[in-house]
């Protein structure tokens, strides 16, 4: 029993001191603009990306309560930092325009096979569930993007 004791107690203590140990907040306020600037984005599909994307894959997220709590507020952090280094739409514009079109084809490949946006995230924020219908209008348009920057730069992408 009093092991036991003991055992809670350190728990107790550890959980009380890693709230004093916060990941530093995804709060750069840029609005995307990246993206959001660079493609004319209609609103349904700005819709999507907002809801469904951006708090990952943005320099903005709109954290929930829990990312106070420690360790919850790293978990996400990590994913976060993770999903910003392999495709950030608030620097979307910086990119080269040959990684632009693979970033877009990536988008493509991740939503058709339903990897996007991650399980884990959808678990708890179900309005970011994407539905046949969205997923379908997500899917077309960013290819309409692919076409155009096709289009528009041949040489860049080695046409
Ligand atoms: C909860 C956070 C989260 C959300 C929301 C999210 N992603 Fe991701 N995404 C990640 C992480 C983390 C990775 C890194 C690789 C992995 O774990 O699969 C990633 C990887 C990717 C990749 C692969 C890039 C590469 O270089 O391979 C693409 C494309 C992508 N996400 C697109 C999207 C799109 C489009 C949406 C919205 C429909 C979305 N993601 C929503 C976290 C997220």
């Amino acid at each position: 029993m009093k092991i036991l004791k003991i055992v809670l107690i350190l728990l107790a203590v550890a959980f009380i001191g890693a709230q004093f140990f916060r990941p530093p907040k995804n709060e750069g306020g840029d609005s995307h603009s990246g993206f959001l600037a660079k493609f004319a984005v209609p609103a349904d599909v700005e819709d999507i990306l907002r809801t469904s994307c951006f708090d990952c894959h943005s320099n903005t997220t709109r954290y929930p309560w829990y990312a106070e709590i420690q360790p919850a507020g790293w978990f996400l952090n990590q994913h976060i930092v993770d999903a910003k280094r392999h495709l950030n739409f608030s620097q979307f514009d910086k990119y080269r325009v040959r990684l632009q079109h693979h970033k877009l084809e990536e988008i493509v490949d991740q939503v058709e096979a339903g990897e996007m946006p991650l399980p884990s995230y959808t678990l708890l924020h179900w309005d970011a569930k994407l539905s046949a219908g969205k997923r379908e209008r997500l899917i077309a348009w960013v290819n309409a993007q692919r076409k155009a920057l096709e289009e528009i730069y041949p040489d860049s992408l080695g046409l």
